[in-house]
């Protein structure tokens, strides 16, 4: 079994998505280990996104995380990291494919709806931004 972090972002959490996104998570067969309702400070959103810091889009991208209360979760499935990619669907919801998450509730290239670990060591230090141990006994 492999854990990944996933966060239920601004937009699809304002849009009153979070439930559908939730029960989609149990149907495609991941467990969630942890779960919490936050909502980042610029201060926090600025550190989580770090490797991005130096990308153009780091100030935009940091606003809108920071802009209202999102879920945060650490799912575990048998290749949890590529599945859960898999199923949020291309980072811009425009090229996402059918019945894919960003699709579904994606807004924008920004407003994509959800977030997902990339590889072992990004998912090992998201989660552990978030959550600790304590937290995610399972
Ligand atoms: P995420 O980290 O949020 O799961 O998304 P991702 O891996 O699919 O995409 P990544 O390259 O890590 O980018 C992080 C987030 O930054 C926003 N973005 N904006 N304006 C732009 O060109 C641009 N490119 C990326 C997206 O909201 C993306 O989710
Ligand atoms: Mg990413």
């Amino acid at each position: 079994m492999e854990r990944t972090f996933a966060i239920i972002k601004p937009n699809a959490f304002a849009a009153g998505n979070a439930g559908k996104i939730i029960a989609r998570i149990y149907s495609e067969g991941f467990a969630i280990i942890g779960m919490k309702k936050l909502w980042l400070s610029k201060k926090e959103a600025e550190g989580f996104y770090y490797v991005h810091q130096e990308r153009p889009f780091f100030g935009e991208l940091t606003d809108f995380m920071s802009s209202g209360p999102c879920i945060v979760m650490v799912l575990e499935a048998d290749g949890a990291i590529k599945k859960w990619r898999e199923l949020m669907g291309a980072t811009n919801p425009a090229d996402a494919a059918e019945g894919t998450l960003r699709k579904e509730f994606g807004d924008s290239l920004e407003a994509n709806a959800t977030h997902g670990s990339d590889a072992p060591e990004t998912a090992a230090f998201e989660v552990s931004y978030f959550f600790s141990g304590l937290e995610l006994l399972a």
